[in-house]
C-alpha cells in the first residue's frame, strides 16, 4: 500500500496536518472526478497524487492518523464545506528548495533562517558577514579588461573573509624588531634579463605547500626560500623540502609562540638559523600549531638525535641558515634572485586577491577594501607580458589556486606593497658541496 506521507514531509518538514492540506498539495480534484467513495480500503479507490497515489474511502474518517486521504475526500465523499486553504507558510526559496518558516540554510559564509513576515509571505533573514568569496568580485573582474582573471575556489567558498585573512595567511603585522633586519645592498650596474624564472634556472625548487587553514605562511614561505637556497648553493647536492611543522611546533619566543593565527618572519628566521630546521619528510606538515602538535626534537639536537636522514653523508647537522637581511629595491631584488634563489616578500592582501586565477594580478578595489591582512610569499623571478612588467610568486594555497599555486604581480610598481619587504638569506650547506 502506498503511502504519501514521506512525500508530505519532505515537502513540508513540519507537521504533516498542515501539509495535508497545504499549499503545496495539487488541490485536486481527485475524490470529485468520479464522486467514487469507498467504503474498505481499495486500491481502485485511489488517484495519482504527485509521486504517489491517495485514497477517497472510509478508511481515512476512521483512522485520522492516515495522512494518505485525498485532499478532497471530506469536501466530496462526507459533504463537509470546503476549507479554506491557510495562507501561511509560503515557503522561502533557495536553489530551486523550498523551506519553511524557522528553517535555516547556508547562503555563502551566512546562516540564513525563513522567517513569516506576515499571513502569506515568509522571507529569509541572513547573516550579514563578508564572505570570502563574492560573485560580485568575481563578475566585475572578468567583464572587464583587467591584467588579471577571478575564479570561485569551492575550496574558499563558505568561509568568512576574516577567516581567510587568519587562517590564509598568517604575517603579524611588522614589529619594530622585524622592521630592524639589516639591509643588503648590491647597487649593480648591470642588465638584467627580461625574464628570469628560477623553477627553469635551476630545476630543484620545492614544491608548492598548502598550508590548509592554518596562518603559517611566515612558516610555508621561509622553508621554500631555503630549501630553494640549499638545492641552488649545493649544486643540487642538498636537494630537501624543510619543515614548516618544525617552525610551528617548536619554536617557542615569548612575542611568538608559533601559532595557526600568525607569526613574525623574523623570529622564524633567527630560529632556522640559531636551531636549525629537519626536513619536511622527517617531521611533515599538519597544518596546526603547538596546541595540537608538540615538538618532537630536542633543543640543540642534529638530525642524528633528531631521527631523521641526512641529504648526504656528509651532514649530520640540522639544516641552518644565516642571518636574514633586507632588499630594498627592485634591482637588488633580481640580482640576489639571479644569483642565489628565490627571496620572501610580504605583501598586503585584500579581498579580491583570494579570486586570482591568472594573469598579472593589480588591486581591482572590488569587493571589501577595509579588511586587508600581510602575506608572506615566494618570489620565483620574473618576466614581461606584451610590455607589461611582473614577478613570479609560489602562492602557499595548493596547486588548484592561481597558476598551478603560482601567481603573478606587477613588478615595479610596489603592487599590493610586494617591493616593500623583501627577505633574502644565505645557507649553511654541506662544505663539500659549496659553490665555489
Ligand atoms: C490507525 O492506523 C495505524 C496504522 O495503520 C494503526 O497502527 C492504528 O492502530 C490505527 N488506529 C485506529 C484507531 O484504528
Ligand atoms: C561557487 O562555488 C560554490 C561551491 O562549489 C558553489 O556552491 C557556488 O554556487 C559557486 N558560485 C558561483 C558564482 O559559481
Ligand atoms: C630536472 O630534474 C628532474 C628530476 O630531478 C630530471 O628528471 C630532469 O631531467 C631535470 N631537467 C632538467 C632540464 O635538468
Ligand atoms: C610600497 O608601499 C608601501 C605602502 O604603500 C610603502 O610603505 C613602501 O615604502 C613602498 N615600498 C617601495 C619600495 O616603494
Amino acid at each position: 500500500m502506498a503511502n504519501i506521507l514521506p512525500i508530505l514531509l519532505f515537502l513540508c518538514c513540519g507537521s504533516a496536518a498542515l501539509a495535508y492540506r497545504g499549499p503545496d498539495l495539487p488541490p485536486g480534484p481527485y475524490c470529485g472526478i468520479t464522486g467514487q467513495c469507498c467504503t474498505k480500503r481499495q486500491d481502485g479507490c485511489s488517484h495519482r497524487i504527485l509521486d504517489s497515489v491517495c485514497y477517497c474511502d472510509q478508511f481515512c474518517k476512521q483512522n485520522r492518523t492516515h495522512d494518505d486521504c485525498c485532499p478532497d475526500y471530506e469536501t466530496v465523499c462526507l459533504n463537509e464545506p470546503a476549507q479554506p486553504i491557510p495562507l501561511q507558510n509560503t515557503p522561502c526559496k533557495y536553489n530551486n528548495k523550498r523551506y519553511f518558516p524557522d528553517e535555516t540554510t547556508k547562503q555563502n559564509c551566512n546562516t540564513c533562517t525563513c522567517v513569516a513576515e506576515s499571513e502569506s509571505t515568509s522571507n529569509w533573514q541572513c547573516e550579514q558577514k563578508t564572505c570570502l568569496m563574492d560573485e560580485e568580485i568575481i563578475e566585475n573582474v572578468n567583464s572587464r579588461r583587467l591584467s588579471w582573471r577571478a575564479a570561485n575556489y569551492s575550496e574558499f567558498y563558505g568561509k568568512t573573509l576574516e577567516d581567510g585573512l587568519t587562517y590564509k595567511l598568517g604575517t603579524l603585522p611588522l614589529s619594530v624588531e622585524t622592521k630592524r633586519m639589516g639591509a643588503i645592498r648590491y647597487d649593480k650596474d648591470i642588465d638584467y634579463p627580461r625574464e628570469f624564472d628560477a623553477r627553469r634556472r635551476w630545476n630543484s625548487t620545492s614544491p608548492i605547500i598548502d598550508q590548509g587553514w592554518c596562518g603559517s605562511d611566515w612558516a610555508v614561505s621561509i622553508v621554500g626560500v631555503a630549501s630553494d637556497r640549499f638545492a641552488i648553493q649545493s649544486n643540487g647536492a642538498e636537494k630537501i623540502t624543510l619543515s614548516a611543522q618544525m617552525l610551528l611546533s617548536c619554536k617557542r619566543f615569548r612575542r611568538d609562540k608559533g601559532s595557526c593565527k600568525g607569526g613574525h618572519i623574523d623570529i622564524a628566521w633567527n630560529y632556522a638559523k640559531a636551531e636549525g630546521l629537519v626536513d619536511d619528510k622527517c617531521f611533515p606538515y599538519q597544518a596546526k600549531d603547538v596546541r595540537q602538535v608538540r615538538c618532537p626534537f630536542k633543543r640543540n639536537g642534529d638530525l642524528i638525535s633528531d631521527g631523521c636522514t641526512p641529504s648526504t653523508p656528509l651532514r649530520t647537522s640540522r639544516y641552518k641558515v644565516g642571518p636574514p637581511g633586507r632588499l630594498k629595491n627592485i634591482e637588488d631584488i633580481m640580482y640576489d634572485i639571479m644569483t642565489s634563489g628565490p627571496v620572501q616578500a610580504v605583501m598586503t592582501v585584500h579581498q579580491d586577491f583570494f579570486h586570482y586565477r591568472d594573469g598579472i594580478y593589480r588591486r581591482s578595489r572590488y569587493g571589501d577594501n577595509y579588511l586587508m591582512g600581510l602575506h608572506s610569499v615566494r618570489v620565483m623571478g620574473w618576466g614581461e607580458e606584451r610590455g607589461d612588467k611582473y614577478w613570479i610568486v609560489a602562492n602557499s594555497w595548493g596547486t588548484n589556486w592561481g597558476e598551478n599555486g603560482f601567481f603573478r604581480i606587477a613588478r615595479g610598481e610596489n603592487e599590493s606593497d610586494i617591493e616593500s619587504f623583501v627577505v633574502t638569506v644565505l645557507t649553511e650547506v654541506a662544505s663539500a658541496y659549496q659553490k665555489k
